[in-house]
């Protein structure tokens, strides 16, 4: 049975309310048919447009076997573009960020203009057609203030994704934010293993104390179910939406993606120690009231996000292998918010920098565990791991469907 047909059997046959069984979490294989299907496939939230604020900042990344640079042109417009030189192949942009003027390859100094194209390629002969060699473009697309990008030839629709996202994001400005503070740490565990931490609560209470300071754990509010029926949550969308902040809990019909605004504990107004606001400048002119809670939105596989009164903090999510991810998260400020001033930088990154590093312990010892030959595929809790329970559901569903349709292209050729 080859592993294609393999691995769609197990997801078809999982059973419900399960984790997956062992190979999803630590086989290579597995790991790139996830990369295949998923990650080479779908739309990915790589950073913020406030990054690259002016023609010629760029940043680059790597998803999986792809190098990708994002750059703004002069046009302001921000493109992304496979970052391998069209000449033999060298990577053009070989830092994390810069800023120049043209993309110029190290290698044998091609030259690119900030649209991709190839302006200059030194003594290649009279028949050399510069217009045949510009950088290969990769899908970007830009909504409030996130990147998005898409490797495939022929990428999804993203207007469900912009139609969801715009009108609850608009409000907070992020497109006009500044980076305050970014990292990037490994975890040991499967890319899977991150996001079934990040989508349960059900952990909180025993490994973040610093964050259940202001972070409810109740399953309504970081869950997918029930948050409507909660009264303290409808009042908090009844007030919010007053205000003109849309807030009410919104799933797209593919599980892929949800936005929702939920309360903090108490009259806590941000993610410190405290529960006092950390930037004394508000985030956004726009938000006229405070105690706003909590902007949820996550988008698979890369990104889940909360944007506070005060501040924003941003999780890219990016496998490295079957048994490494790399997480990024970025905390976004005012533009014109001074650190020193009008935040400490320690008391606005504390919380999630203690509370990162618990997720990442407690994914690599799950990874520990799921490695035993005797690690067998156990039950979630359907009153607390509800939103584990659609992330699995929505990676299976993903995954059959098109490892079924690719499997009916395949026969068809054959
Ligand atoms: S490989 Fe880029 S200029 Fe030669
Ligand atoms: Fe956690």
């Amino acid at each position: 049975m080859d592993l294609q047909t393999k691995a769609l059997r197990q997801l078809k046959n999982r059973r419900e309310g399960f984790s997956l069984e062992q190979p999803f979490y630590i086989d290579q294989d597995y790991f790139k048919l996830d990369m295949e299907t998923i990650w080479y496939r779908d739309w990915l939230f790589m950073g913020h447009d406030c990054e690259i604020p002016r023609a010629g900042n760029y940043f680059t990344v790597q998803v999986g076997d792809y190098p990708v640079v994002i750059v703004r042109g002069k046009d302001q417009v921000i493109r992304a573009f496979h970052n391998t030189c069209r000449h033999r192949g060298h990577r053009v942009c070989t830092q994390d960020k810069g800023a120049s003027a043209k993309l110029v390859c190290p290698y044998h100094q091609w030259t690119y203009d900030l649209d991709g194209s190839l302006v200059f390629a030194r003594q290649m002969g009279e028949n050399f057609d510069k217009a045949d060699f510009g950088l290969k473009t990769v899908h970007c697309e830009t909504v409030a203030g996130y990147i998005f990008i898409c490797l495939a030839n022929e990428a999804p629709d993203f207007a469900p994704v912009r139609a969801s996202i715009e009108p609850y994001m608009a409000p907070h400005r992020l497109s006009e934010a500044k980076v305050a503070h970014k990292t990037t740490i490994i975890e040991k565990g499967n890319w899977k293993l991150v996001w079934e931490n990040n989508r349960e609560c059900y952990h909180c209470a025993g490994n973040h104390p610093e964050l259940c300071r202001t972070y409810p754990e109740a399953p309504t509010a970081t869950g997918v179910q029930g948050a409507k029926d909660d009264p303290f949550i409808a009042e908090h969308w009844a007030r919010c939406e007053a205000a003109g902040l849309p807030s009410e809990f919104k799933m797209d019909p593919s599980g892929q993606f949800r936005v929702a605004r939920m309360p903090l504990i108490q009259d806590a107004e941000s993610y410190t120690m405290s529960g006092k606001r950390a930037v004394k400048k508000p985030l956004s002119g726009d938000v006229q009231i405070s105690h706003i809670g909590t902007m949820l939105l996550f988008h698979y596989p890369t990104t889940w996000n909360h944007i506070l009164g005060d501040h924003a903090i941003s999780f890219r999510v990016l496998p490295i292998s079957a048994e490494e991810t790399a997480v990024t998260t970025t905390w976004l400020v005012h533009k014109d918010a001074v650190e020193g001033v009008d935040y400490d930088l320690d008391e606005l990154t504390h919380v999630w920098t203690m509370t990162n590093d618990q997720d990442r312990s407690i994914v690599e010892e799950n990874a520990f565990g799921i490695r035993s030959p005797a690690y067998e595929p156990g039950p979630y809790s359907v009153d607390h791991e509800g939103g584990v329970m659609q992330f699995v559901e929505w990676y299976s569903n993903f995954m059959i469907e098109r490892l079924q349709g690719d499997k009916a292209r395949l026969s068809a050729v054959a």
